[in-house]
């Protein structure tokens, strides 16, 4: 029964007994040697918490909001490709976990192809994203559909100017969808500043930007007018031997914070890793492989109990910390700490820690 997990890193095993191996590997897999993805773990668990004592901390809200939605807990779920491997659902079953649980979910084009089927799921707030396939045109008539069809915002990952090639083993044993050897499909590399201006006129939609690391690439973004930075180097799938998330979002809070809303994903598995990312200046975090294996564990039931799960500590941790309100998080309530142990995707469970699951 998904009710009875009490962790995250039993729902994590779980999908590891039912996800055929080939999902498994893509979901859990970075790029070539894998050092961006571990370091979003490394980066995270090299940041200690400073928590203050003798507040009054039996009154806690861990509501947030973005772009005027409102969240059970600042944590969305972040897009993802190929989900129907992950569900037969695929994000329309997660529809229905963001729906009960009380956040936003983001679609990618590459899981729901038709923004209408995405958009037909469960009754929840939802974002697009959507690589470019074509020309001007036929990002003009994408927009429509997506507004036409009831999508609050829509994003552009900014990160995947190309597809990342499959050089790691584990992506390597990925059978690549077929668009992924169609060179028509993906017409990212053409994306520039001018580009993502002209479509967010003509959106009529707030824009995220989605995978900018760099204070110059915020500053951009906030001149530009864009809604919402999304910090993101897209867990670790894009380019490698980045820096860990986390250790970007300052510079980035630094020139764009109350400017625009700040978005943050890479590495969120648990609750502290909620409460550093907004200590540090983010508005909401995303989550992306925790959301895969949760669906492919159990669907939309599981997913909802994983959210819970993660909605539980970080309540533990605004408790601890002495806070009781999300804005209430800043840069005091962290220090720069050692790592107690290695870094990869599933190191935040300590029975998973020595013993990933490959
Ligand atoms: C299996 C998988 C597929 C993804 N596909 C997309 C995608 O289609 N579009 C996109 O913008 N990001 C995609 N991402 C990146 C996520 O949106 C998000 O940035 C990342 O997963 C966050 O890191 P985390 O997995 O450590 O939580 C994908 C991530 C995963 C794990």
């Amino acid at each position: 029964m998904s009710t009875d997990y009490t962790s995250n890193q039993q729902i994590i095993e779980a999908a590891h007994k039912s996800l055929d191996q080939e999902i498994w590997d893509f979901i859990g897999g970075g790029t070539e040697s894998e050092t961006t993805l571990r370091r979003n773990r490394l980066a995270l668990d090299q940041i200690a918490l400073r928590p203050r004592m003798l507040r009054d901390v039996s009154d806690i809200d861990t509501g947030g909001t973005l772009l005027g939605h409102d969240l059970t807990i600042p944590a969305i779920l972040a897009p993802m490709g190929n989900m129907k491997k992950m569900h037969p659902a695929g994000a329309v079953e997660a529809a229905r976990a963001a729906a009960k649980f009380g956040t936003v979910q983001v679609i990618s084009s590459t899981s729901q192809t038709d923004p209408e089927e995405g958009a037909s799921a469960e009754e929840t707030n939802k974002f697009y994203q959507f690589y470019i396939q074509g020309d001007d045109e036929w990002v003009f008539d994408m927009l429509r559909r997506i507004k036409g069809c009831g999508y609050k915002a829509f994003s552009f990952c900014v990160d995947s100017a190309v597809m990342a090639p499959s050089a790691n083993v584990k992506l390597g044993r990925w059978i690549a969808p077929k668009h992924r050897t169609n060179p028509d499909r993906i017409n990212q590399d053409k994306l520039t500043w001018d580009r993502l201006e002209r479509y967010r006129d003509a959106a009529g939609l707030p824009l995220l930007v989605k995978g900018l690391t760099t204070a110059e690439d915020a500053e951009i973004a906030v001149a530009r007018g864009v809604d919402a930075i999304w910090v993101s180097n897209h867990g670790g799938r894009t380019l490698d031997h980045g820096r860990g998330t986390i250790e970007c979002l300052p510079e980035i809070a630094a020139v764009a914070k109350g400017k625009c809303e700040i978005v943050f994903d890479g590495g969120i598995l648990r609750g502290t890793d909620i409460a550093k990312a907004l200590a540090l200046g983010a508005d909401t975090v995303a989550i992306g492989k925790l959301q895969a294996w949760a669906l492919g564990a159990g669907g939309a039931e599981t997913l909802q109990r994983s959210l819970e799960i993660l909605a539980a500590e970080f309540r533990m941790t605004m408790a601890y910390l002495g806070v009781t309100k999300i804005q209430d998080l800043t840069p005091a309530y962290t220090a720069a700490a050692t790592a107690v142990g290695p870094a990869h995707e599933m190191s935040a469970f300590p029975g998973l820690a020595d013993n990933r699951l490959t």
